[in-house]
């Protein structure tokens, strides 16, 4: 068992006008063991989006501080936050954000053409990432010749092509149907199992939670349940 993501105390305030401020966050302490799938579970509101804009360093606590593999990045400067996302961590959102102009393999390509890595590597690392998620043969359809599901598995080809540490995913299967959801849910499974990635994602949608390692229940702000899934591996 090795820590991979630690949350401790950590608050999230909005400060709205001079008279209300949001408590979004109110006393969050969370750890993540490597090689997980984690789930942050709780209702619209509860805080979710909120937190794991914070333990992706995308947002600052207002108080408490995330230690990501031993190192505190809430002291990071920007530049620092930048760094780390662009190497260790990533992103899958609800909403994919894939280029639609560009085909699969070419949303999975442009990504890894931010980290420098050069020609050669990345023509072969997107391929390698698109067969990895299934998509084989949708390699050259552009987003809008894809599924729902499709789309969000060119995501997760993305998400893993710089080979990160740890992936985020906000909400990765609200915009599917439950199967297509399943899917996407067995294939982060399988990136935990066999491709040594830690994942902590969020959802309000319970039949997603079966699968997962650990679920932490959100209620305004609060972690109010832990409950550890026994492996049946
Ligand atoms: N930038 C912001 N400014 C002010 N309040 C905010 C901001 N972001 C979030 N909040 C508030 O913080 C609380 C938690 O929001 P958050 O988006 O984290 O919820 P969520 O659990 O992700 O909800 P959903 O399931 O709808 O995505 C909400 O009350 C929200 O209105
Ligand atoms: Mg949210």
């Amino acid at each position: 068992m090795e820590t991979i993501l630690k949350a401790v105390n950590i608050t999230r305030s909005f400060k709205i006008n001079d008279k209300t401020t949001v408590h979004a966050l109110k006393d969050i302490n969370i750890e993540v063991e490597r090689n997980k799938l984690v789930v942050l579970r709780g209702r619209s509101g509860s805080g979710k989006t909120t937190l794991i804009n914070i333990l992706g360093a995308l947002d600052r606590p207002t108080s408490g501080e995330v230690i990501f593999d031993g190192n505190a990045i809430t002291g990071l400067s920007d530049t620092g936050m930048d760094k780390l996302r662009r190497k260790d961590m990533s992103f899958v959102f609800q909403s994919v954000a894939l280029i639609p102009t560009m085909t699969a393999y070419e949303n999975v390509e442009f990504a890894m053409r931010l980290t420098g890595a050069p020609y050669s590597e990345r023509v072969k690392r997107a391929k390698e990432c698109l067969i990895r998620v299934g998509l084989e043969k949708r390699m050259h359809h552009r987003p809008g010749e894809l599924s729902g599901g499709e789309q969000q598995r060119v995501a997760i080809a993305r998400a893993i092509s710089n080979k990160p540490k740890l992936i985020f995913a906000d909400e990765p299967t609200a915009a599917l149907d439950t199967p297509t959801g399943l899917a996407v849910m067995n294939l982060f499974k399988e990136l935990v199992r066999s491709d040594g990635l830690t994942i902590v994602m969020t959802t309000h949608d319970t039949a997603m939670m079966e699968l997962c390692d650990v679920v932490y229940t959100l209620e305004d702000g609060v972690i109010t349940d832990v409950k550890v899934n026994e492996d049946e591996g």
